[in-house]
C-alpha cells in the first residue's frame, strides 16, 4: 500500500492497481481528493498493472464537488485535467461505487471506461439543487449514455437513480454483491483485460443523441412540458437544457466549452449563492448549541394525536409514512370517520399516482387506529395536540394528558401562536411539553417549528428535533413569542399589505408583485384561499377594514366564490370590480391620491418589515441562528429557494441599504418601521446577519 497524500492511496493487487480516496464524510472532491486523484493515476501508470479500481472509503463513492470551495481562489488540480487523465488510461480504469455518486463524483465515475456499482448505491447529478449545471462534462456525457430527452430529465429533476436503474439506463456496467465491491471490481478489471473489452470512451460515442439531431423540438416541448413548471425563477434548468442542445449539435470538446461557459454563469449567479447557502443551512438548522451526542433521545415508537382535523390527519400521515403508528381521538365517531376518509383519499390518490400499490394503501391505513378516549394515551410515547386554536381547550386537554400519560412521555402542542408556557402550566411535568409546529398541508409542507418553552428539557428537545428529521421535516428550533417565528414574520408582512390597500394599492398587483419575486402567491391570494372569514364574526364587525366590510358583502374567500378576487367555477381568481371600489373609497377616505404601486415598492414594503421581525426575532434569541429563520421560510411559506430566505436576501442587500430605507419609511410612516437594535449594530460594526454568532433559543430560566 502506498500512500500517495492525507486522502488517497495506492495498492497494487497483483496485475490490479486500486486507488482508494478516503476522505470523510462524503469524499467530496476538494483540492486534496483532485490532487489526490491526479497523483494516483499517475502512480498508478507508473506500475505493471493491466487494470486500475477507483473505490472510495467510507459511507459512499465521490458525493460531488466540494460545495464549500466554491467561490474561493483554485486551488490544486483542476477536475479537468484528472478526468482528461483518466481517460487517457492505456489499461481499463473501472469506477467502483457504493453510497451515493453526484454530482462532479458522478462526472469523474463517467470517465472511467466500466463502472460496477452495488445495488444499495445510487447516482445522480443534483447541481441543479443547488443553482448549477453539471460542469465537470456531465452535461455532454449524460445525453451520450442515456439520450437528450432522458438527460435533461435526469439533470433538471437532479433525482438519486438507484443502481438497478442505472444497469438499466447504461450508466453503470455491472451490479456487485452488496458488501463485496472491491472484489466484484477486480474481478470485472482481471475479465475485462482477459476479454480484451475496448476502453470505453464516452466522449467518443454518438448514437445516443443523434436522434435528438433530426427531431429539435423535444428542447421546445420540455421547456414547455409540466414538469419544467418547477423551472419558474431558476436558472440552472434551462442552462442545462442549453447544454444537452449543445450535446446533441456540437461535436464534444465544443459542447464542453459551451458548459464551462454556462457553468460559469452560473456559479458566479446570486441564484447559485442562494442555493448553495440554502444547501449548508438545512444541514445547520439541526445543530442546537446546548444539546450535545450525550444528550438522551427518548424512543418514539408510538404517536398519540389529538384530533382527526387537516393538521391531525396530515400529522399522523407523517408517521405513518416512515412505520410509527399512530392513535387519533377525536371527540365524536364522525369527526374520525371524516378525518380517516381524508386521509385514506389522500393515500388513494399517491397510489393513483403509481407511487405505491393499493396494498400499501392498506397497510397504512392498518398503522392508524382511532379512540374515542385519551386514555388509549397512556402507553404511547409522544401526544401531539392538534385541535383549534383555543387556550381553554388546549389547558384542560394537557391537564387530562398529565394525568393519563406514563412518565417521560413527550407531550407536544401543534399550535401555531399560543404560548407553550401556559399550555404547560396545565400540567405537572412542564420540561415534558414543547410545541410542534407543523405547517399546512402537514403531510406535504417540509417545515416544522419546534418550539423551545421555558422548561421543557433538552432531551425533550433532542427528541423532538430527531423525530422531526425522521419523519422528513425540516425542523427548526424557536421560542415561544407570538406567532414564533414564521407567523410573527407574516404578521408583520400582512399588516403592510393590508397599509398598502389602504393607500390604493390593488391586492392583484400586490399579489402579482409577490408571485414575481417568486412566491406561489401573494397575500390576499393566501386571505381568499384561507377564508377572509377567520376571526370574524357578523355581530362584532365594525367594516372599518377592507377585510371587514368584504366580509360583510359576503365575500369569504374561494369557498364562496368572492374575496378580494371574483371566482369562477373552477376556483380561478379574476380581479374583482367590488374589491376595487372598496380599496378606491378607503384611500380616498384617508386622503392618498390614487397613483401607481411598482412591483419593485410593493416588494419593499412587504419584505423589510419580515427582515426587521427577523432580525428582533434574533436579537431576542427566538431562533438560533438568521439562517434557521430562512428555513422556516423557504419551508414553510415558500420563500423562492433562488433567494436563500429573508434574511439571506437581507445579507444581499447589504444591511445598510436595508437600514437606511428602514430609517426613511419610519420618517415617512412612523415608527412600526423603527429598526431592530441588532440591525443598527450589525450595520455599525460592518457585519452580516451571516456572521451572528449561533446561540441558544433564549428562555426566561435560562441564560
Ligand atoms: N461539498 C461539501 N460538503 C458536503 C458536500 C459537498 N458536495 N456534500 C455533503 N457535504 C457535507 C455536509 O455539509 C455535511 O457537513 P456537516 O456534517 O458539517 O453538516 C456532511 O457533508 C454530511 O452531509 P449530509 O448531512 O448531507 O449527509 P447525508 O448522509 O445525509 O447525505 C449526501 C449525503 C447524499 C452525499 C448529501 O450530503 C448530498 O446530497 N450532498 C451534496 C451532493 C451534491 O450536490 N453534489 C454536487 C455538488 S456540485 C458539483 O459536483 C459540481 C460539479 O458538477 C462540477
Amino acid at each position: 500500500m502506498t500512500t500517495i497524500n492525507d486522502v488517497t492511496e495506492l495498492e497494487i493487487d497483483g496485475d490490479v492497481a486500486v486507488i482508494t480516496i478516503d476522505s470523510p464524510p462524503v469524499n467530496a472532491l476538494s483540492h486534496n481528493v483532485r490532487d489526490g486523484l491526479w497523483d494516483g493515476f499517475t502512480a498508478a501508470f507508473a506500475t505493471e498493472a493491466t487494470s486500475i479500481v477507483l473505490i472510495c472509503a467510507g459511507r459512499t463513492f465521490i458525493a460531488g464537488a466540494d460545495i464549500s470551495e466554491f467561490g474561493g481562489a483554485p486551488k490544486g488540480k483542476g477536475l479537468g485535467e484528472v478526468q482528461a487523465l483518466m481517460e487517457s488510461s492505456s489499461v481499463p480504469v473501472i469506477a467502483a461505487i457504493h453510497g451515493t455518486a453526484l454530482g462532479g463524483g458522478l462526472e469523474v465515475a463517467l470517465c472511467a471506461h466500466y463502472r460496477i456499482a452495488v445495488p444499495s448505491a445510487k447516482c445522480g447529478l443534483p447541481e441543479v439543487h443547488l443553482g448549477l449545471l453539471p460542469g465537470a462534462g456531465g452535461t455532454q456525457r449524460l445525453p451520450r449514455i442515456v439520450g437528450a430527452q432522458k438527460a435533461m430529465e435526469f439533470m433538471t429533476s437532479g433525482v438519486h437513480v438507484p443502481a438497478s436503474d442505472c444497469l438499466d439506463m447504461g450508466l453503470v456496467d455491472e451490479l456487485a454483491v452488496e458488501g463485496n465491491l472491491l472484489d466484484d471490481a477486480k474481478t470485472m478489471a482481471r475479465r475485462l483485460v482477459a476479454e480484451g473489452k475496448p476502453l470505453k470512451k464516452i466522449s467518443d460515442s454518438d448514437d445516443k443523441v443523434a436522434p435528438a439531431r433530426n427531431t429539435p423540438e423535444i428542447f421546445d416541448e420540455f421547456r414547455s412540458s409540466k414538469a419544467a413548471r418547477k423551472f419558474r425563477g431558476f436558472k440552472a434548468p434551462e442552462s442545462i437544457i442549453k447544454c444537452v442542445e449543445a450535446a446533441v449539435n456540437l461535436p464534444f470538446e465544443e459542447g464542453i466549452a459551451r458548459e464551462r461557459e454556462l457553468f460559469t454563469e452560473l456559479v458566479t449567479s446570486p441564484e447559485s449563492a442562494a442555493q448553495r447557502y440554502v444547501f449548508f443551512a438545512e444541514r445547520q438548522v439541526w445543530k442546537l448549541p446546548d444539546v450535545s451526542r450525550d444528550t438522551p433521545e427518548l424512543p418514539v415508537e408510538t404517536v398519540g394525536i389529538i384530533g382527526a382535523g387537516t393538521m391531525g390527519g396530515g400529522i399522523a400521515m407523517n408517521f405513518v409514512n416512515v412505520g410509527i403508528p399512530v392513535t387519533i381521538v377525536e371527540t365524536n365517531q364522525d369527526a374520525l370517520d371524516r378525518g380517516l376518509a381524508v386521509v385514506r383519499g389522500n393515500y388513494e390518490r399517491s397510489s393513483r399516482n403509481g407511487r405505491f400499490s393499493m396494498d400499501e394503501v392498506e397497510r397504512r391505513m392498518g398503522m392508524i387506529s382511532t379512540s374515542l378516549d385519551m386514555a388509549d394515551f397512556a402507553d404511547v410515547d409522544m401526544v401531539i395536540e392538534a385541535v383549534f386554536e383555543n387556550m381553554d381547550v388546549k389547558k384542560e386537554i394537557f391537564g387530562k394528558l398529565d394525568e393519563i400519560c406514563k412518565p417521560g412521555a413527550v407531550l407536544a402542542s401543534n399550535t401555531s401562536a399560543l404560548n407553550i408556557d401556559e399550555i404547560a402550566s396545565a400540567t405537572t411535568r412542564p420540561e415534558s411539553v414543547i410545541g410542534m409546529h407543523f405547517f399546512s398541508p402537514a403531510n406535504v409542507m417540509k417545515c416544522l417549528e419546534v418550539v423551545r418553552a421555558d422548561h421543557t428539557s433538552l432531551e425533550v428537545i433532542n427528541t423532538a428535533m430527531k423525530t422531526g428529521k425522521k419523519i422528513g421535516k425540516i425542523g427548526a428550533l424557536v421560542g415561544v413569542c407570538p406567532g414564533f417565528v414564521g407567523n410573527r414574520m407574516l404578521f408583520a408582512r400582512r399588516v403592510e399589505a393590508m397599509a398598502l390597500l389602504d393607500e390604493g394599492a390593488m391586492p392583484w398587483d400586490v399579489d402579482k408583485a409577490l408571485y414575481d419575486f417568486g412566491f406561489a402567491m401573494g397575500p390576499f391570494q393566501m386571505s381568499d384561499l384561507a377564508g377572509l372569514d377567520i376571526g370574524w364574526s357578523k355581530e362584532t364587525s365594525t367594516g372599518a377594514t377592507i377585510r371587514e366590510r368584504l366580509c360583510e358583502l359576503d365575500r369569504r374567500g374561494q369557498k364562496n366564490g368572492a374575496g378580494y378576487y371574483d371566482y369562477d367555477e373552477n376556483r380561478v381568481g379574476s380581479p374583482s370590480p367590488i374589491t376595487e371600489e372598496l380599496v378606491k373609497e378607503f384611500a380616498e377616505k384617508a386622503g392618498k391620491p390614487a397613483r401607481t404601486f411598482t412591483a419593485d415598492e410593493i416588494v419593499e414594503r412587504l419584505v423589510l418589515p419580515m427582515i426587521n421581525e427577523g432580525a428582533k426575532i434574533l436579537e431576542e434569541r427566538k431562533a438560533i441562528r438568521a439562517s434557521d429563520i430562512d428555513m422556516i421560510w423557504i419551508n414553510g411559506y415558500n420563500w423562492p429557494v433562488y433567494r436563500g430566505g429573508p434574511m439571506f436576501h437581507a445579507d444581499q442587500m447589504g444591511l445598510d441599504t436595508v437600514l437606511a430605507r428602514l430609517k426613511e419609511l419610519q420618517a415617512e410612516f412612523g415608527d412600526k418601521w423603527k429598526p431592530a437594535a441588532l440591525l443598527e449594530q450589525l450595520v455599525a460594526e460592518g457585519k452580516t446577519f451571516a456572521d451572528v454568532e449561533a446561540k441558544p433559543i433564549k428562555v426566561p430560566s435560562g441564560s
